[in-house]
């Protein structure tokens, strides 16, 4: 299958690219390298063996991306092209509702009239806002969200699900990450935000290598193991490979619009993080308790039946692995 794969140089983008192209998918990437670089494209074909197309454009370029899709004959899109930083999101929330909702707009109406009816759509599990119970499964309750990036991928949702209730030709996969973490084994891509990161393994891999002077660890009187926020972080690899599965899927069986969680369903502490973290690499983490960061919840993981029913999808890679990798990653990259 033709696969366009939007946002295709970004994090998560770039490892379900190399995940396609194992699984002998054509694959086409639109980027405007808005939060990527160039060399990614370079480093998936060094892991994977195996080339692309590329196009260098934004997707608000309406006619560009319609002629992508005459020059090529495209079967399914992968929609990762999105603005992400929660902070950055209270800030300049108009740029955020343009560039994750507006586009995706474009895209589809670009779609529909070239018969590409097979999406799947990055979404998040911060949809679910302040979550009533965990583990968290699809039917709990979405749209108490708490800032413009939460609010811009539940708006996406409802569109979404409104042009499968208007035309159920439609082929959709909404897939709402947990946390994703790690690096592809190889080192050769990973994770890197612009400027100081607000996550928390980003952040971890940037005083592992002197780059920070140490962790604040936002609070510790929450009800939790140990006071700290519980987060339910999945390897990027196996969340790339989710994205594999839910292409499969659309491909195989009947027309449908279809919403999974993607996580691992255990969730692990800010202290936890930090312990594996210094396990899994040997070095020593410098770390303060400080003051609750707002809008953070204590509690979020994943039920992750829905996924490994639906989709044969169970995360594999473990809490070692992603602390490994991530610190592999961010050791080799330079400044
Ligand atoms: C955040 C976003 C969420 C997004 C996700 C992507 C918020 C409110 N939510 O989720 O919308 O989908 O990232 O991965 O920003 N922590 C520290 N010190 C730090 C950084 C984080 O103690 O410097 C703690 C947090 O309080 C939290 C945990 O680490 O308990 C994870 O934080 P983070 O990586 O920012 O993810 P989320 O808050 O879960």
């Amino acid at each position: 299958m033709k696969i366009l794969v939007t946002g295709g140089a970004g994090y998560i983008g770039s490892h379900t690219v190399v995940e396609l192209l194992n699984n002998n998918h054509e694959v086409i990437i639109v980027d405007n390298f808005s939060n990527s670089k160039p060399e990614v494209l370079e480093n998936i074909k060094k892991i994977t063996g195996k080339d692309f197309k590329f196009y260098q454009e934004d997707l608000i370029n309406k006619d560009k991306i319609n002629q992508i899709f005459e020059e090529n004959q495209i079967d399914a899109v992968i929609d990762f092209a999105a603005f992400k930083a929660v902070g950055e999101s209270t800030k300049i929330p108009v740029k955020y509702y343009i560039n994750n909702v507006s586009t995706i707009l474009f895209l589809l109406e670009i779609m529909d009239s070239h018969n590409v009816k097979k999406l799947v759509f990055s979404s998040s599990a911060t949809v679910y806002g302040t979550p009533d119970n965990v583990p968290i499964n699809e039917e709990s309750k979405t749209g108490d969200t708490t800032n413009p990036y939460g609010t811009s991928k539940f708006f996406v949702e409802k569109i979404l699900k409104d042009l499968y209730a208007a035309d159920n030709t439609w082929d959709i996969a909404i897939l709402r990450y947990f946390n994703p973490v790690g690096a592809h084994e190889s080192g050769l891509i990973g994770e890197e935000p612009v400027g100081i990161p607000a996550n928390l393994m980003p952040f971890i891999t940037k005083v592992a290598k002197g780059e920070l002077e140490e962790l604040k660890v936002f609070g510790n009187d929450y009800d939790t193991l140990d006071g700290t926020g519980v987060r339910d972080y999945i390897h990027v690899v196996d969340l790339a490979i989710a994205h594999e599965k839910a292409l499969e899927k659309l491909i195989k069986e009947e027309k449908g619009l279809y919403i999974y969680n993607i996580g691992t369903g255990k969730g692990y502490s800010v202290l936890e993080m930090i312990q594996a973290f210094e396990k899994a690499n040997n070095l020593t983490i410098k770390y303060q308790i400080t003051e609750r960061r707002p809008g953070d919840i204590a509690k979020c993981y994943s039920d992750t039946k829905k996924a490994e029913k639906e989709l044969g999808f169970v995360a594999k890679k473990s809490l070692e692995d992603m602390c490994k990798d991530s610190w592999n990653f961010e050791k080799n990259l330079k400044k």
